[in-house]
């Protein structure tokens, strides 16, 4: 393995590349990223980068966000089948029909989105911005999606705004149930319980704290409780274990993974990196107008 994260190393300068992996990402991958954080975090950085080549170590709509951002540049996903589920929930013939049933609504995607998609919303937002992002809108009734839960919280949050949520979902995230945090809380009475807004209604409500993923990271690192219960993916118990080692984090129960992110390996990025594969493209059209989508979040988010 000493050896992969060399070569990958070597093959990173000699090509002007930069890997950017996202929190849930096999922790392996953080020996050889550039940057690790979540997708808010990775977006702004795909949109700063100078590099010739991108490897996006996460899933196929933040490789996608790249590229619309780099046209120039060249992306890479090193596994094709790293996809994203809730993406896959609305495509651009559903979200017409959705506009089309709520007529002259400002519409909010969620990142975790299709280029067509992007390219007919007002603007995006990810897990960390959102309330933000709605808010900036300084509308009545908005539309948001595809997760209905991110949306119903950021409605929640901000009290004076209508929003109307297209009933997609995490099925990683909504494994969490109501009775596991309760079951967590007998179990470990101390704890804080940290969750993300992709998880059901139900669940955020009996949290502490509700926030991304980075949210979830800073909360945990900043609090002068010792012990945690992580109500989202793997991969950030995986990352706060390592990175703080005189605190405790219990991940809500075993199979809160999100297979997708999972599939890279060393292996995969360094085959990505030699091979210049899998290269991700995006007909102009489409990504000029998506561009405009991501450019106001980022924008907003500055
Ligand atoms: P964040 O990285 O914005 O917290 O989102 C989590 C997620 O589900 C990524 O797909
Ligand atoms: Fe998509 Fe859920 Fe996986 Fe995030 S955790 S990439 S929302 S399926």
């Amino acid at each position: 393995m000493h050896n992969k994260i060399e070569l990958i190393k070597k093959l990173k300068a000699e090509k002007n590349a930069v890997i950017l992996a996202h929190c849930y990402q096999n922790m392996e991958i953080d020996e050889v990223a550039d940057f690790v954080g979540d997708s808010l975090y990775l977006s702004q950085q795909a949109a700063k980068t100078d590099a010739d080549i991108i490897i996006f170590a996460g899933v196929f709509f933040m490789a996608q966000t790249a590229k619309i951002l780099n046209p120039n540049k060249k992306i890479l996903l090193p596994r094709t089948e790293s996809g994203c589920l809730m993406a896959d929930m609305v495509d651009y013939r559903q979200l017409m029909e959705f506009k089309s049933q709520h007529p002259n609504i400002p519409t909010v995607c969620y990142i975790n989105s299709t280029a067509e998609v992007k390219s007919e919303c007002d603007i995006c937002c990810t897990s960390s911005n959102a309330i933000k992002i709605v808010a900036s809108l300084n509308a009545p009734e908005i539309l948001f999606l595809p997760d209905t839960y991110l949306g119903k919280w950021v409605e929640k949050q901000l009290g004076n705004v209508k929003v109307t949520t297209y009933p997609g979902y995490c099925p990683t995230h909504l494994r969490i149930k109501p009775e596991d945090i309760i079951e967590a809380r007998k179990k470990y009475p101390e704890a804080e319980v940290l969750a993300h807004p992709e998880c059901h209604q139900s669940v955020a409500d009996l949290a502490d704290y509700v926030g991304s993923t980075t949210g979830i990271m800073k909360h945990a690192a900043n609090s002068n409780k010792k012990q945690f219960i992580i109500a989202t993916e793997k991969g950030v118990v995986d990352r706060l274990t390592r990175d703080y080692k005189d605190k405790e984090f219990i991940l809500i129960k075993d199979n809160i993974i999100c297979p997708n992110m999972k599939w890279h390996t060393l292996d995969d990025i360094y085959n990505s990196l030699k091979n210049e594969q899998y290269e991700i493209t995006v007909d102009e059209q489409i990504a000029q107008k998506a561009l405009k989508c991501i450019d106001r979040m980022l924008e907003v988010s500055k």
